[in-house]
């Protein structure tokens, strides 16, 4: 259940302000009834109008999730398994988001739910290229030649990856590890951690740590929040750009 003035702010046609003046004047109606008070809450199913035009009767969502290690990215699991709905508060899942593409259950970081199937298209279809920045912890000591490999694409199943955008941030000698950063357009099954293996190494740890223009840094594991309107507009926009990175970033 979500306040009237949220919900009519959410579907774009006047600012919560402006919201909560037309609700005052009287010309707003939840089911068919005008409804003059600011404390009115309403829920999914419910139809609200403003000068009786259906604002919408189940607003879009757009949600970011900080995934947690150990939670699938389905609205639900034949084993019972825990799932990212798990973490999702009550008043969002009857609107009944869902997952925007796959985190592996063993992945943690930023993960888009929503209700809308288009955004969804847009963000995960072919075409979209949207960036993907995942922070890669693996077992040994990554070479040069490896990072130009991952960089310029490898073969994983059959199909050549497209240019990444790849960084080495850190070796530990001593554990026998590394630390590497990757930006990927594309959105193959477990893509990085095929990737990785191609070149000899093990993904131990993966964190997604931006998708498009939303960045993990303000979340905490485990917490959600709504995207602003600006979010998901630039989200938009920039799944309307080519799936090729530009070569200047490249290595
Ligand atoms: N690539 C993977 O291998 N796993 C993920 O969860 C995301 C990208």
């Amino acid at each position: 259940m979500e306040r009237i003035q949220k919900r009519i702010a959410a579907s774009g046609v006047a600012s919560r302000r402006k919201a909560e003046a037309l609700i005052l004047e009287g010309r707003v109606k939840v089911n068919g009834q005008v409804v003059d008070s600011l404390g009115v809450k309403v829920g999914p199913k419910d139809e609200v109008t403003v000068d009786d035009i259906v604002v919408s009767k189940l607003s879009s969502l757009y949600l970011v999730l900080n995934k947690p290690r150990g939670y699938l990215c389905t609205v639900s699991d034949e084993f019972n398994r825990k799932t990212v709905m798990d973490l999702v508060p009550e008043e969002f899942r009857e609107a009944k988001v869902f997952p925007v593409g796959r985190l592996d259950y063993d992945t943690k970081g930023i993960i888009l739910l929503t209700n809308d199937g288009d955004f969804m298209n847009k963000m995960v279809g072919p075409k979209s290229g949207i960036q993907k920045e995942y922070l890669v912890r693996i077992n040994g000591i990554i070479t040069s030649d490896a990072l130009n490999r991952l960089q310029n694409g490898v073969m994983i199943n059959g199909k050549m990856t497209l240019p990444a955008i790849v960084s080495l941030e850190s070796i530990d000698r001593n554990n026998s590890s590394s630390l590497v950063k990757i930006v990927i357009t594309q959105g193959m099954n477990h893509q990085i951690k095929e990737m990785f293996k191609v070149v000899g190494h093990e993904v131990k740890r993966l964190t997604r740590i931006r998708f498009g223009n939303i960045k993990i840094d303000d979340l905490s594991e485990g917490e959600i929040r709504r995207l602003t309107i600006h979010e998901v507009k630039t989200l938009l926009e920039l799944s309307k750009q080519s799936k090729i990175l530009p070569i200047s970033k490249r290595r």
